[in-house]
């Protein structure tokens, strides 16, 4: 955690919402506000990472968040280098730190790194030069916290408030690191309720997620909460199959309108995406008036030129 921040108290890394302080959190979601503009005006630009250049790093697939990273640096004016794994020398052999030390001699201020291995991102950020920063854009199963500040956002402002919203995270939450994420940030921001939702197969370690009731109940999940966040199932994550086949699944687990109405009548519906439409949510539920699925995704613009705009504002 003490990686994160430098002496003078700014961000300088962010690889996990984990401890992070609630005026840190609020911080980045304010800063983040200032960017969003509703879907179809012109989105905010600025050159305060004018000179930077950010190195979009991913070794598993990615829509959202790599675009998303791309373009925030790009709207705030830095230089973007995208390294496609398949092209890049790691699969000669070279070591990731090697490839990091080549792109810190072209000058590379921000590495964002996305990785199905646990502790990359941090490895990363012990081995940079002292201006250069790491943002974790997703690791392992564990963290993507630039997801977690995104769905934060989204949920502040749909419901103006954290304390008191009870949240449903349902599926696969064994394997999210977006379901991680988020219990993090939202503990920390003061939701009084997370509910995990999932089948046996499905559900995480005892010791992980402490303080959160569970269900294997979709109906019991989610009756009366103002928040249901859907997940994906992570089939990569998974050493064996672990689930029924897809109709069975959705019928057990799968978010349709019918079992939306147990919910409040205000709640929301989230996904990070990518979704299988049918199998975890239906496509009148996904594209319907309480999903705020494409809200996440403008948000997620909005955050991620929070934190570049932040971590490299703290340098001076
Ligand atoms: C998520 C991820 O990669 O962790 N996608 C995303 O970043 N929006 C969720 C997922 O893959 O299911």
């Amino acid at each position: 955690m003490t990686l994160q921040t430098r002496t003078n108290g700014t961000l300088r890394h962010l690889l996990t919402l984990e401890g992070m302080t609630r005026a840190q959190l609020e911080a980045l979601l304010a800063r983040a506000q200032k960017f969003v503009k509703p879907i179809g005006e012109p989105p905010v630009q600025s050159r305060s990472l004018d000179g930077i250049t950010v190195a979009n790093m991913f070794t598993e697939p990615s829509t959202r968040t790599r675009v998303s990273f791309e373009l925030a640096a790009k709207r705030l004016g830095a230089d973007v280098v995208n390294l496609e794994v398949q092209l890049s020398s790691r699969v000669k052999g070279e070591s990731m730190l090697d490839t990091i030390y080549t792109l810190e001699a072209c000058h590379v201020d921000v590495f964002v790194i996305r990785d199905a291995e646990a502790g990359v991102p941090g490895l990363v950020a012990e081995h940079v030069q002292p201006h250069v920063s790491v943002l974790s854009a997703g690791e392992a199963h564990l963290s993507h916290p630039t997801q977690g500040l995104l769905d934060a956002l989204t949920i502040l402002q749909a419901k103006k408030k954290f304390d008191g919203l009870k949240v449903a995270i349902v599926g696969d939450v064994k394997h999210s690191r977006v379901a991680r994420s988020a219990l993090h940030v939202l503990t920390t921001l003061g939701v009084g309720e997370i509910r995990i939702v999932a089948p046996r197969a499905l559900m995480p370690e005892a010791g992980e997620f402490v303080g959160c009731e569970r269900f294997t109940s979709l109906d019991g999940g989610i009756a009366g909460v103002d928040v249901v966040m859907m997940l994906r199932i992570q089939k990569e994550r998974m050493a064996t199959a672990q689930i029924p086949d897809a109709d069975r699944y959705f019928a057990k687990f799968g978010l349709s309108a019918e079992r939306l109405a147990k919910a409040r009548p205000d709640a929301i519906v989230m996904h990070p995406q990518p979704m299988n439409r049918g199998i975890e949510i239906a496509s009148d539920v996904a594209d319907g008036p309480q999903s705020v699925i494409r809200d996440q995704v403008r948000n997620g613009v909005a955050v991620r030129m929070a934190v570049l705009e932040a971590v490299i504002e703290g340098r001076h």
